[in-house]
């Protein structure tokens, strides 16, 4: 495992690697262990070409941790305003030797491309609508903590809405399926994906069908920027048909869990009451863990 470029390319031992490595900084992060020599020296650089907050924070955040230094490159003040080329700006970051470069960009399989280019792990935080694999390592690592299990045997899990446009929906049904979950998708059929990364999910048009029987229910943001303006002209309507309620969340399992990769739009997918439940949402629980997760991704690849 030399980069992380997206799911797709990780053995099953690569996704236990990270996991169980991803397990034991979550643990110590609890036990207020946030000491750790391992990548100190390194220099790791964040680029990140599209808007971010969790995740560009968390991986600066888990290379301190570790006590790499990192550098947040910033796409505004950079000379691709002055009509560099990304080819170049990626020769050029490549030519300073950093131990790792963690991208984020709407061009499809950008992270590959800089892959080519470069000779330090690259490290996928966002290709497109097409995979986000540390966000799938996190939704995983969270889901294991929580059931108390390794690995997703038996569970039932609904990713739910905008799943054509989303690359966590891409990254996570394939580590899911891979796991041993069953995996549903629930969406309306403007939304719905004409093929999936994985073999075997069930898709359902209305939460009312696709909700029985779940344990895990993922909402998503309604990625505008990646569609057509028209596609949702409500969010009133949407969040009344497609909105995740207390009411809907009854007919999932009774200890059913919601997830949300975030950033949320509250009262559009879902609802105020939903996103602040102690109880049922592991949404904040998730970005929590994103540390730890990518804690372990820059130690497996950087060290
Ligand atoms: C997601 C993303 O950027 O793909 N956010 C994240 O990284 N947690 C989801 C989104 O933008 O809706």
């Amino acid at each position: 495992m030399k980069h992380l470029t997206g799911i797709k390319e990780l053995s099953d031992s690569d996704i236990r690697a990270l996991l169980d490595r991803g397990h034991e900084y979550a643990e110590a992060l609890d036990q207020g262990d946030f000491r750790s020599e391992r990548l100190k020296g390194r220099v790791i650089v964040n680029m990140f070409l599209e808007n971010s907050t969790r995740t560009r924070t968390s991986f600066e955040m888990a290379a301190l941790r570790l006590n790499a230094s990192l550098i947040n490159w910033d796409a505004e003040t950079s000379s691709l305003k002055k009509g560099e080329s990304f080819g170049d700006t990626i020769r050029t970051l490549g030519a300073m030797r950093p131990d790792a470069i963690v991208i984020r960009s709407a061009e499809y399989e950008a992270p590959h491309m800089v892959a080519q280019m470069v000779e330090c792990p690259v490290i996928n935080a966002g290709d497109s609508w097409r995979e986000h694999p540390s966000q799938a390592l996190l939704d995983t690592l969270t889901l294991e903590r929580h059931f108390k299990t390794k690995g997703l045997s038996g569970m039932t899990i609904a990713i739910c809405g905008d799943v054509s446009h989303s690359r966590v929906a891409g990254s996570d049904m394939q580590i899911f399926t891979r796991l041993g979950a069953k995996v549903r998708v629930i969406a309306p059929p403007f939304l719905m994906p004409n093929k999936f990364p994985a073999q075997g999910i069930e898709t359902f048009t209305s939460l009312e069908d696709g909700l029985p029987g779940c344990d895990v229910v993922m909402m998503l943001r309604n990625q505008k920027e990646r569609m057509n303006e028209d596609l949702i002209p409500s969010d009133a309507a949407f969040h009344r048909q497609y909105g995740l309620t207390h009411e809907r969340l009854t007919l999932a399992n009774k200890n059913a869990v919601v997830m949300h990769p975030a950033p949320m739009n509250r009262g559009v997918e879902i609802s105020d009451e939903v996103a602040d439940d102690p109880q049922r949402s592991l949404i904040f629980t998730q970005m929590r863990n994103g540390v730890p997760a990518r804690m372990a991704i820059l130690d497996l690849l950087v060290e």
